[in-house]
């Protein structure tokens, strides 16, 4: 047998390609999308440009991001068998396990869906990233027997998703708030989903599979499912005075502290510092429930941080949305399918990046089982 090589659990360490899309200076609390700060984009961009940046590489002029909303605008529309389908799905599904249903069979209506050309992956890119709100604004509404709300046409991507999810435009807070959600979660190199949509786009399959393949990875606890847990550790400990006993409980059992602790991330992920302002003025704007949960969140970092820190866990992005979402009213397990609604846009960055410089992603585990072993034949072994 060959020597042992080095084994790289988990892929760390190991870059897979050259890209030019985000940088992530984990040590210290940056990152980048395009050459740009993400600081900046949330406070001055909105998604669609955020969209446009990644995709094209650069930031739009006025007319062209006009021209790109406009052609997102058209493609927000869903078939009507798809809807037909949404209404089908049996109501105790997680929204996540709905949209990767959703995803999959919408793809069988895309006239090019099996064209991996550069330009065939951006029409279908445009279609599904326009379709993303809709869909999960779908599924939300007809859990609740509710009737399905087509999009406005005059209204942005985030907008549009809480005016088709709540029957009614939303306060100018919320609209902004959703379109930061959008900006800050849209890409962030080569994680766990990411690498799976790079997986299947690698063999040349088609568009909707690697995007589905991007959904299953998302939803995993470690990855994007983070932030819905998030959330429900803080109604767990309900109230600010029991973190201290909560956390020491927590540590006891080797729980992680879900929304703390990243891959890359040694320091305090700049998306997480957005969201928690945000989080306060909600927290502020709300009060009840919403303002303990948010003094819960706050004492649970502090005490988190405190011991964490010297291990190099900091919080990371899912830690602080779940606290933003609640404020709109959105349920608690929508909040992964709105990290996928936002993400869509980096996995298909990364999609047209690699794919144009193909190479088959197809990795070695090491063989450390038995050879040569004698074949017994089934009615000889009793
Ligand atoms: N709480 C407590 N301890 C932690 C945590 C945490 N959240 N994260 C890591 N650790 C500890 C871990 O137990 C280990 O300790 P020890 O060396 O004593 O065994 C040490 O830190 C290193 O952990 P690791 O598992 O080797 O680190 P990783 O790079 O594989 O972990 C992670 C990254 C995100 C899976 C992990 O930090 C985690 O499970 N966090 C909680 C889930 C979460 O918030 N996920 C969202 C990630 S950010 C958004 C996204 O990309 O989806």
């Amino acid at each position: 047998m060959s020597e042992k090589p080095t084994i790289y659990k988990g892929l760390e360490g190991i870059y897979v390609y050259e890209t030019a899309i985000s940088y992530i200076d984990g040590f210290n609390s940056r990152l980048y999308y395009r050459g740009y700060r993400i600081e900046d984009l949330a406070e001055h961009g909105s998604y669609e440009e955020t969209v446009y940046l990644l995709w094209y590489g650069r930031l739009p002029t006025r007319r062209e991001l006009k021209d790109f909303k406009g052609n997102l605008r058209e493609n927000m529309e869903l078939p009507p068998p798809v809807i037909e389908v949404i209404k089908k799905i049996p109501k105790d599904t997680h929204p996540m396990e709905a949209l990767r249903t959703v995803v999959s069979y919408l793809g069988n209506f895309d006239p090019g869906r099996f064209d991996m050309s550069l330009e065939g992956m951006f029409r279908k890119a445009i279609r599904l990233t326009a379709k993303f709100p809709t869909i999960i604004a779908a599924i939300a509404r007809a859990r609740q027997g509710k009737e399905i709300i087509d999009p406005d046409p005059r209204l942005g991507l985030a907008e549009n998703f809480l005016y088709m999810l709540n029957g009614e435009r939303p306060p100018e807070l919320w609209a902004r708030a959703m379109d930061v959600s959008n900006i800050l979660y849209a890409e962030h190199g080569m994680n766990a989903s990411a690498f799976a949509t790079l997986v299947v786009g690698s063999t040349l399959s088609d568009y909707y599979s690697a995007i589905v393949a991007g959904i299953g990875a998302l939803r995993g606890p470690l990855h994007g499912g983070a932030n819905e847990l998030a959330m429900r550790q803080f109604i767990e400990i309900g109230d600010p005075d029991k973190v201290e006993e909560w956390f020491e409980k927590a540590r006891a059992a080797k729980r992680r502290i879900m929304g703390m602790g990243h891959r890359v991330y040694k320091s305090y992920d700049p998306r997480a510092r957005i969201f928690k302002k945000y989080a306060k003025m909600f927290a502020d704007s709300v009060g009840g429930d919403l303002k303990r949960y948010y003094e819960v969140a706050e004492r649970l970092e502090e005490v988190a941080l405190a011991k964490l820190a010297e291990k190099r866990i900091f919080t990371n992005v899912d830690y602080w949305s779940g606290i933003v979402y609640m404020g709109m009213g959105i349920p608690l397990d929508f909040y992964t399918p709105l990290f996928a609604m936002a993400r869509v846009a980096g996995w298909s960055a990364h999609l047209f990046e690699y794919v144009a410089q193909n190479r088959l992603i197809r990795p070695r585990a090491y063989y450390v089982g038995e050879l040569d072993k004698e074949y017994i034949p089934l009615e000889q072994r009793g």
